[in-house]
């Protein structure tokens, strides 16, 4: 029930009028390849909390099919800012880009084939030849074990009053779940998330959501 609830929503595609099929196909591709793409509830969300920025320049990182970054690269475009988002996987790569140019927006768009921990820094050394190069919108949605990795080197990138907003940080609730039903194979992940919530809350300006997958926000 209330899943139909959140579906009928639909803010984002109301939202930017995105050519529906176009959009639909992505998501149904993505889903059918076990790609894994953000959630139709927490990328209302995070289109709401990033256009309340009116952000400029906005960074993904984990671009796979290019699904919420169409959407994310849409917001940077209206604002006269740029979009980038990190790949790390050359075939999902070589599909946003062909999702993109489908969008019209792959033009405006900044794609990169690389290991985010590499990219980022280089990112780092364009802010450094020019301010305006700052993100004011980051959204984290890779790999969940790196998480402390590229939040650390991302938040060296964010505005002031910048967002990084990070996707799965409760990783399917088992953050908050005991030791022992915690299936071996997750223990160092959800250890790594713990951790990494734990220096959120302490150090930063943050605050955890717990729908979706679990949605953390960090302000600068
Ligand atoms: C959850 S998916 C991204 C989904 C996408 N943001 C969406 O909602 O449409 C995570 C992606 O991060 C990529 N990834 C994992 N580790 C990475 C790294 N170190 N650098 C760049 N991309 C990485 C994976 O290959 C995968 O495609």
């Amino acid at each position: 029930m209330i899943e139909n609830f959140f579906e009928s929503s639909d803010y984002s595609r109301n939202l930017f009028k995105i050519n529906d099929k176009n959009i639909e196909e992505i998501e149904k591709e993505s889903l059918e390849d076990n790609v894994p793409i953000v959630t139709k509830e927490v990328l209302n969300f995070m289109i709401f909390t990033a256009r309340g920025k009116k952000p400029l320049n906005i960074l993904e990182i984990g671009t796979a099919t290019g699904y919420s970054g169409i959407f994310l690269g849409k917001i940077a475009t209206e604002n006269g800012g740029s979009f980038t988002t990190i790949e790390i996987n050359p075939e999902r790569h070589a599909k946003a880009v062909e999702n993109f140019k489908k969008a019209g927006i792959f033009e405006k768009s900044r794609l990169i084939l690389g290991d985010a921990l590499e990219e980022i820094p280089k990112l780092g050394k364009n802010i450094e030849k020019d301010q305006k190069n700052m993100m004011d919108f980051i959204f984290i949605d890779a790999s969940k074990g790196q998480y402390i990795k590229f939040f650390e080197n991302c938040y060296k990138l964010l505005n002031e009053e910048g967002i990084i907003f990070i996707d799965n940080i409760m990783f399917r609730g088992l953050v908050t779940e005991k030791d022992e039903n915690i299936p071996k194979k997750y223990k160092t992940i959800v250890k790594r998330l713990r951790e990494f919530i734990e220096k959120l809350n302490n150090e930063y300006d943050f605050v955890l959501l717990p729908f979706g997958d679990g949605v953390g926000l960090v302000r600068k």
